[in-house]
C-alpha cells in the first residue's frame, strides 16, 4: 500500500462485448465506475480501475465470417479502430488504470490453468449438454428457465443444443450461494438479492455448461482439443487476470484482489451474484467485497438496441454538447440502481436548468462581479453576517451527505447535495443584493465578505462534482485561482471569508444555454442522415430463381430503337411519352414511367432498347407498344434508374440478342 493513502481500492466496469458500436448504454456504466474512481482517488485511495473488451464466441466468430475478416481483425477494427472502444473512453475522460483484452496472450494461457484446476480439482466434469441456447446472449438455459419459451435475458428464439460438453458443478454451490446473498452485502441494491434468489436459486441451481465444440473462436481447452471455454468463464476471470492471477504479466493480486466493487448492469448480475462468488469457492478464492447491479437505460421508453435502430450514440452527444454535460446528466438524472428513461429533451433541459442556469450562472456572476467591483483582487478582511453561518452549515451538511451518497454509489443524491449548496448561494445572491453594497463606501467591506463567501461555496462545489465533470470542476478552480492544496478532499472544509484573499478571472460560459427546438431538430435530422449512411451504399434485386427455357426467351424481341421525340404526359407525375424510330419506316410509341429520373428533352437522339413484341397497352389514355430497358438499383436507400443506351453507330431496328 502506498505512503500517505487510504488504502487500495479496486473497482472494475463489465468488459464490454465488442459485437457493435458501443452506445449511450455501455458509457453509463463505464462513466459511473469512472466517477467512483475518481471519487476515491480524491479521497486519497489508491486506486485501480479495470475496464476493458471481452472478445471470444461464437456472434463475434459470426459477424466477422459475415464482415468476411478474421474474428481477431473484426474485434481489433472495434477496439483499436477510429472512434472505436479506445478512442470513446479517451474522449468521454474515462481515468482506467488497466485495460484488458480477453484475446491477450498473458489472459488467455491464463484462463486455461484456471480451467484446468477447476477440471483437477473435481469441479468441472465431461458430460453431454442438452438444452436450450440464445445465441445473441451467448447463454444456456433449461427450459424452465425460459420465459415463453424465449430467451429470459433478450425475449428472443433461442435453439435446441446438444453437445459432448463440460460442466462445472454449480448446483454444489447453491446453499453457500444463497447465504452469500441473503446474509451479507454482497450483491446490491437489495431488490436484486430477491430476483436472484428466488428465479434462479430457488428453483434448483444446475451445473453450468462451460464448454463448446460448436466454434472455435475462444480459449482452447488445452487438454482436450475441440473444446472452447465458455464465455462468460474467460470473461469473469478477467477481473483477476488483470491483476496477475495465473500469469506473469502483472503483480498486483496480493494488492488489490478481493475487489472492493465490480459495477454491471443488471441482466449480468446472475453472472456476477451467482455463476463468478461459485468459481472463487471452487478455486478457494476469496470474494469480491460487493456487486452492484446498476439499472438501464431505455430511448423513449424502448430498450435501446441495434435492430431498433434508436441507440444513442455517445460520440455525437460528447460532442455537442461536451463530455462533461453528458456525463453529468447520466449520473444525476438516473438513480444509479434503476431504469431509466433517455430522452434528448431531457438531456438538454438538464444542461439548461442545473448547468446554465444554476452552476454556470452562480460563477459567472461571481467572477463579474469580483472584476467590477474590486478589479478581480477579493483581498484579507471584510464584514461577516449572521446569514454566512448559514452558508457554512449548509456546507458541512452537504459534504456529509455528499460522502455518504457517494459511499453508497448514489450518484444523483451526491449531485445533488453539490447543486444544494450551488443553489444556496444564488440565493445569498439574491438576499445580499451585491450590486446594492456597492453604492455605498459604507457597505464595501460587507461586499467583499459576501462575493468571498460565494467563492467558497463554488470552491466546495467545485471538488464535490470534479468525479463527475473533472474539466468542468478545474476550470471552475483555475477561475478563482485556487491553489493545489484548496483543491484535495481534506480541503472539503468551509473557511472564514475575512481570513481568506481570492484572485479571481472571467472566463467564458462554462454552459452555454441550448435552444430546445432547434437542437432537437438538428438532433433528427443528424440521426435521419446517420440512418442513412448506416444503408448499405448499392443494394441490388435478388437474383430471380426461375428459370426460363431458351426458346421462350429468344421470342422476346430486342430492338435498338433512336428517340424522335419525347415529353411529359399531362397530369402524370410519372410517365413520359417517346416518339421512337425502330427501323421499319412507322414511328413507334412507347410509354415509360421513368419521369423521376430524366428530363425528356436529354433523351432525344438516344439510341435506346425496347422490347417490341409485347401487346399494346393503355396508359393514361394512350397506347403504349411495348418497353424501353433500363437497369434499376438502390443506393442508400434511394431507388435510382438509368435506361439502357448504346452505341449510336447501332441502326435504328437492329435486333439485339
Ligand atoms: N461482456 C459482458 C460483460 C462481461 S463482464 C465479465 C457484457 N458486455 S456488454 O457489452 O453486453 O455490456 C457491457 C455493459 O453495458 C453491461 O454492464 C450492460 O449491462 C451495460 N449495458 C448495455 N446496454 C445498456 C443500457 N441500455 N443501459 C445501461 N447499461 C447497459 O455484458
Amino acid at each position: 500500500m502506498c505512503q500517505n493513502c487510504k488504502g487500495n481500492y479496486y473497482i472494475t466496469t463489465p468488459i464490454y462485448y465488442p459485437s457493435a458500436n458501443l452506445h449511450i448504454g455501455h458509457a453509463y456504466c463505464t462513466v459511473a465506475t469512472d466517477a467512483m474512481a475518481r471519487y476515491k482517488r480524491l479521497q486519497g485511495y489508491n486506486v485501480k480501475f479495470l475496464t476493458g473488451t471481452d472478445e471470444h464466441g461464437q456472434k463475434i466468430e459470426d459477424k466477422a465470417k459475415e464482415a468476411g475478416i478474421t474474428p481477431q481483425q473484426f474485434v481489433d477494427n472495434i477496439v483499436l479502430g477510429e472512434k472505436g472502444v479506445l478512442d470513446l473512453w479517451k474522449l468521454m475522460n474515462i481515468s482506467y488504470d488497466r485495460f484488458i483484452r480477453t484475446t491477450d496472450d498473458y489472459h488467455v494461457a491464463a484462463i486455461q490453468k484456471i480451467f484446468k484446476r477447476m477440471y483437477e480439482n473435481g469441479d468441472i466434469y465431461k458430460g453431454s449438454y442438452k438444452g436450450k441456447y440464445c445465441k445473441p446472449c451467448e447463454s444456456f438455459w433449461t427450459e424452465s428457465q425460459l420465459v415463453d419459451g424465449k430467451c429470459p435475458d433478450c425475449g428472443r428464439e433461442v435453439m435446441d443444443a446438444e453437445e459432448e460438453a463440460y460442466f462445472f458443478r454449480l448446483s454444489k454451490y447453491a446453499d453457500r450461494i444463497q447465504d452469500l446473498l441473503e446474509n451479507t452485502d454482497f450483491l446490491e441494491p437489495r431488490s436484486r438479492v430477491n430476483e436472484m434468489v428466488n428465479n434462479f436459486i430457488k428453483p434448483g441451481l444446475e451445473d453450468l455448461c462451460v464448454s463448446r465444440t460448436s466454434f472455435t473462436w475462444g480459449v482452447p481447452v488445452d487438454f482436450d482439443p475441440g473444446h472452447v471455454v465458455y464465455v462468460w468463464i474467460d470473461a469473469l476471470f478477467n477481473y483477476m487476470t488483470a491483476l496477475g492471477f495465473e500469469n506473469d504479466k502483472y503483480d498486483d493480486l496480493s494488492a488489490f484482489w478481493p475487489a472492493d466493487v465490480h459495477f454491471v448492469g443488471k441482466e449480468i448480475v446472475r453472472f456476477h451474484s451467482i455463476i463468478w462468488p461459485a468459481m472463487l469457492m471452487s478455486l478457494d478464492l476469496p470474494l469480491p467485497k460487493k456487486v452492484y447491479g446498476h439499472g438501464w437505460l431505455n430511448f423513449n421508453g424502448e430498450k435501446m438496441s441495434k435492430s431498433r435502430g434508436n441507440v444513442v450514440d455517445p460520440y455525437l452527444l460528447s460532442e455537442r454538447f461536451g463530455v462533461d454535460a453528458l456525463r453529468f446528466f447520466l449520473l444525476r438524472t438516473f438513480p444509479f440502481g434503476s431504469d431509466g428513461n433517455f430522452t434528448n429533451e431531457l438531456l438538454i433541459n438538464t444542461i439548461n436548468v442545473d448547468l446554465a442556469n444554476v452552476l454556470g450562472n452562480l460563477v459567472s456572476r461571481t467572477t463579474a462581479m469580483a472584476q467590477k467591483y474590486f478589479d478581480s483582487d477579493l483581498t484579507l478582511g471584510g464584514e461577516a453576517a449572521e446569514l454566512d453561518a448559514e452558508l457554512k452549515a449548509l456546507s458541512d451538511e452537504v459534504v456529509a451527505n455528499y460522502t455518504r451518497h457517494m459511499d453508497a454509489f448514489q450518484f444523483s443524491l451526491g449531485l445533488n447535495e453539490a447543486f444544494r449548496l450551488i443553489g444556496r448561494a444564488n440565493k445569498y445572491i439574491d438576499e445580499t443584493a451585491p450590486w446594492v453594497l456597492a453604492k455605498s463606501e459604507d457597505t464595501k467591506a460587507r461586499l467583499l465578505s459576501v462575493l468571498k463567501n460565494l467563492c467558497e461555496c463554488i470552491r466546495i462545489a467545485a471538488i464535490l462534482i470534479t468525479p463527475v465533470m473533472p474539466d468542468t470542476a478545474e476550470s471552475i478552480l483555475n477561475q478563482l485561482n485556487v491553489p493545489a492544496e484548496g483543491r484535495v478532499w481534506d480541503a472539503l472544509v468551509y473557511e472564514s471569508a475575512e481570513e481568506k484573499a481570492w484572485k479571481t478571472t472571467v472566463g467564458a460560459a462554462l454552459f452555454p444555454r441550448i435552444d430546445m427546438e432547434k437542437e432537437l431538430a438538428a438532433l433528427e435530422e443528424l440521426k435521419a442522415q446517420a440512418a442513412k449512411a448506416a444503408l448499405p451504399a448499392i443494394e441490388i434485386e435478388p437474383y430471380s430463381e426461375e428459370t426460363v427455357d431458351f426458346d421462350t426467351f429468344c421470342k422476346s424481341d430486342f430492338r435498338a430503337v433512336k428517340v424522335k421525340d419525347c415529353v411529359p404526359v399531362k397530369k402524370s407525375d410519372k410517365l413520359l411519352q417517346f416518339t421512337l424510330d425502330d427501323g421499319t419506316g412507322t414511328d413507334r410509341q412507347i410509354l415509360s414511367g421513368i419521369a423521376k429520373f430524366y428530363k425528356p428533352e436529354e433523351l432525344i437522339g438516344k439510341t435506346l432498347v425496347a422490347i417490341v413484341n409485347l401487346p399494346p397497352r393503355k396508359m393514361m389514355g394512350r397506347e403504349s407498344c411495348g418497353m424501353l430497358l433500363s437497369a434499376v438499383h438502390t443506393e442508400k436507400g434511394e431507388e435510382k434508374l438509368n435506361l439502357i443506351m448504346i452505341d449510336d453507330a447501332i441502326p435504328a431496328g437492329a435486333r439485339l440478342g
